[in-house]
């Protein structure tokens, strides 16, 4: 089976290039069938288009709806149009809500540029560094209702350096975020993925 991933974005897209650079082998056993975004503009959206075989591209933006969950309601089918296996946040900087959860719970993972749960949100990088840790690093994750709250699907230790700013810090980390996403998918892609009563993630049998 090759699963059907569609990603959603909302800025440079380089985790989205890693996945469909990843995806041109068909070993891999995946393929990116859509990329959607919150917003215009994005080098994201021109990655989808400049793919070998363009990547269908859908912008669904918050201010267009008169409410959040109305918003959360078009997305969820604008995702649903291109029947995913998998919806991956790939710097996908909104939280999604019930309404797409119900559709999408346990197929909707994301990426975090922290060891979760240590700096969940916005400034995950920013939040590592002030407060002096030596390791971070990166987590993929199942999407739940919580702020980078969900299972963990796989982690990936980055070292901090004496003379890190945030951007040095973030570009190493996401080196290895965008490894980890890669192997991750197409792990979850090949072999399926069970989660368990107490949250625990296993991918394969
Ligand atoms: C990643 O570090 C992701 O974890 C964070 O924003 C970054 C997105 O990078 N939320 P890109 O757009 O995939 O290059």
């Amino acid at each position: 089976m090759n699963a059907r991933l569609v990603v959603l974005v909302s800025g440079a897209g380089t985790n989205l290039q890693a996945l469909i650079d990843a995806c041109a082998d068909p070993a891999y056993g995946a393929t990116v069938v859509a990329v959607g975004a919150d917003r215009d503009g994005i080098a994201a959206l021109g990655r989808a288009n400049a793919a070998n075989s363009a990547i269908p591209t859908f912008t669904v933006k918050v201010k267009e709806f008169s409410t959040r969950s109305a918003w959360d309601e078009a997305l969820a089918d604008a995702c649903e149009q291109f029947s995913p296996d998998l919806i991956i946040c790939a710097g996908f900087m909104k939280l999604v809500g019930k309404a797409f959860l119900d559709r999408f719970t346990g197929r909707c993972l994301n990426t975090h540029p922290a060891l979760l749960p240590s700096f969940p949100g916005m400034y995950g990088v920013r939040d590592a560094l002030a407060y002096g840790v030596k390791v971070t690093g990166c987590t993929v994750f199942l999407v739940d209702e919580g702020v980078d709250a969900g299972p963990v699907l796989a982690q990936a230790p980055v070292s901090v350096y004496d003379d890190d700013d945030e951007a040095t810090l973030h570009e190493r980390i996401k080196v290895s975020e965008r490894a980890l996403l890669v192997d991750t998918v197409g792990r979850m892609a090949r072999h399926g993925w069970s989660v368990n009563d107490d949250r625990k993630v296993r991918i394969g049998t």
